[in-house]
């Protein structure tokens, strides 16, 4: 996977790391900088998303595609399309120029729209990564683990970044007998949810 990926893909990301290097500096407001994952975590999502069990892939905070680009690798393995949501316009237009010229689009179903209000629609989710502002975490959770499949995975990140805004959240998910769950150091840290076969 990593070792042949298409070139478009690489100049894509090279292009978004320059950038979201360069807002991280300069000044630029939040709502406006791409906010995106490390590449080691773009890496873990890839090889996790390809090693799920078959059923839908679905990304919770697309931003200019970065973590999309990643999940495309392993899109591009298992078959099937990724479906990521973006809440912001001008952030989905920038993922869909993304996509466009990363030559990933027929792998990817790009949603403008808040993804609380569309995931009730999707069901047996294999694998979600969840990367939306932090508060929306727990109402994205419930909506997502009844639509897991057994074996199936969800990902939320700035677990380490944002410890204490996502303390409560962390518990919920300790709690919750569903999922088996472990938080990975890696990049901003990562929460892995894997869902019970029974319970
Ligand atoms: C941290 S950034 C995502 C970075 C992206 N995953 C990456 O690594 O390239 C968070 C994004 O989630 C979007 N967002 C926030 N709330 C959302 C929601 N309810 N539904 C969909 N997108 C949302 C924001 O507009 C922002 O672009």
């Amino acid at each position: 996977m990593f070792h042949e990926t298409p070139k478009p893909i690489l100049e894509q990301m090279a292009a978004l790391e320059e950038q979201d290097a360069k807002d991280r500096i300069d000044g630029t407001p939040m709502h406006k900088r791409l906010r995106q994952i490390p590449a080691e975590t773009g890496q873990l999502l890839a090889l996790l998303a390809a090693s799920a069990p078959s059923g839908l892939c679905i990304e919770l905070g697309t931003s200019a595609g970065y973590s999309g680009l990643w999940l495309s690798l392993a899109m591009a393995q298992r078959g099937g399309k990724l479906v990521t949501f973006e809440l912001l316009p001008e952030k989905a237009e920038m993922a869909r120029k993304t996509f466009k010229k990363a030559k990933v689009e027929e792998l990817i179903e790009l949603v403008n729209g808040d993804a609380r209000g569309h995931v009730s629609q999707y069901d047996e989710i294999a694998f979600c990564f969840m990367d939306t502002e932090k508060e929306m975490y727990p109402d994205l959770y419930d909506l997502v683990v009844p639509r897991l499949l057994p074996g199936g995975l969800l990902l939320a990140d700035n677990l380490t970044s944002h410890a204490e805004a996502l303390a409560e959240f962390r518990e919920k998910v300790r709690a919750d007998s569903r999922v088996d769950s472990v938080l990975i150091p890696i990049g901003s840290g990562v929460l892995l949810c894997r869902k019970r076969r029974s319970n």
